[in-house]
């Protein structure tokens, strides 16, 4: 047979088909017609695996012309398929049958978590394969915890620096995560390794950059003969797991009042790679976190001789990484309910290290 047979032929099986289909009054009968046309017994399913009789150079064309061939007899059934389905549950529904046990489900929307919660659960088993403990502490906290023994007097200036949500019972919603720096203290002493993931409160406008209500993650490693040194290397080994790539660092002097000295930590851009872009403001350094030796005055409120131990501290804003990592440009997505704001689950559980409270 040369491919002008093939073609004639194809087109006899194709004529036939449309002929017969329209008469078929039910899908069991469609079934079996199907089947003898393209089983592999069948008129077409037998041309379909003939290809391989024909001559080498005329495979090529052979093969287009079954490949459309059986497209098109697949449409004409499954025009019909759809056409006698229909018809059969209309007929099914008026004799009483409501509900067909052997059709496939609905599909169901799989959950996923939201942004922060990926990347929260990201640091944690970061830090967890370091050593260090996870801890929790209280959203409502008193003056003493979230600034006098962090070394920000009623009277200082620093205070400015985090608008606060006072309470009429006299407390206040935390404004960041590093008043557990001292509850982990008071309650562990020293040597000491953990982190705080948590939600903190700002009396700020919402904007696209602002909100009230975000996440941080402290970080608190406390020993003898702790140094910069320590800090940087575990720092640069969080960014690299967490953006799956070496990153340059850099530290430049940042002031808070519970560490001494204090940086700021850049994390060269990886968007342009350190060449300078929009995202950077062209300086191809993003700031990425507050960090810095702790105040002697703060190991002292938590009970650590600042004689004997030294420690570093770092303020991880998870939300912002959660922007940085995702794309997210609007903060106001985070807490909106809004489900398009979620990211498909990389995990389906959480941590196996439960927090504790401090
Ligand atoms: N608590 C600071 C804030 O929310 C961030 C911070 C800065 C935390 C330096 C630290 C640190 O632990 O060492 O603005």
């Amino acid at each position: 047979m040369d491919v002008d047979e093939l073609k004639k032929l194809l087109s006899e099986i194709k004529t036939d088909v449309k002929a017969r289909i329209g008469e078929l009054a039910s899908l069991e009968k469609l079934r079996q017609l199907e089947s003898q046309i393209v089983g592999k017994k069948g008129r077409l399913g037998e041309l379909l695996g003939s290809i391989g009789k024909f001559p080498k150079e005329a495979r090529g064309s052979v093969g287009q012309v079954l490949n459309s061939a059986k497209k098109e007899v697949a449409e004409l059934f499954q025009t019909r398929r759809t056409a006698l389905q229909a018809s059969e549950s209309a007929a099914d529904s008026k004799a009483g049958v409501t509900a067909d046990p052997t059709l496939p489900g609905l599909p169901r929307n799989v959950g996923s978590v939201h942004p922060v919660t990926a990347v929260q659960w990201e640091v944690e088993e970061i830090f967890e394969r370091l050593g260090f403990t996870i801890e929790t502490g209280p959203e409502m906290e008193s003056d003493y915890y979230n600034f006098e023994a962090l070394n920000i007097p009623a009277w200082h200036p620093a205070r400015d620096m985090q608008d606060t949500f006072w309470l009429e019972n006299g407390m206040l919603l935390r404004t960041h995560t590093s008043p557990v720096q001292i509850r982990a203290m008071e309650k562990f002493g020293p040597p000491l390794r953990c982190i705080v993931p948590g939600r903190c409160f700002r009396y700020e406008t919402i904007d696209a950059s602002h909100e009230n209500t975000f996440h941080q993650c402290e970080g608190l490693m406390i020993d003898k003969g702790i140094s910069v040194a320590n800090l940087i290397a575990v720092m640069k080994l969080l960014l690299r797991e967490v953006f799956h790539r070496d990153v340059a660092i850099r530290l430049r002097p940042g002031y808070f009042p519970f560490v001494e000295p204090g940086f700021e930590l850049d994390m060269s851009c990886m968007i342009c790679n350190g060449d300078g872009c929009a995202t950077c403001k062209k300086s191809g350094w993003i700031e990425i976190l507050p960090c810095g030796m702790v105040h002697p005055n703060v190991l002292k409120c938590g009970g650590i001789d600042p004689h004997e131990y030294t420690g570093f501290a770092f303020g991880l804003g998870l939300t912002r990484l959660a922007m940085m990592k995702y794309g997210i440009r609007d903060i106001r997505i985070m807490n909106s309910g809004d489900l398009r704001g979620l990211v498909h689950p990389e995990r389906l559980c959480g941590p196996l290290i439960g927090t504790r409270q401090c």
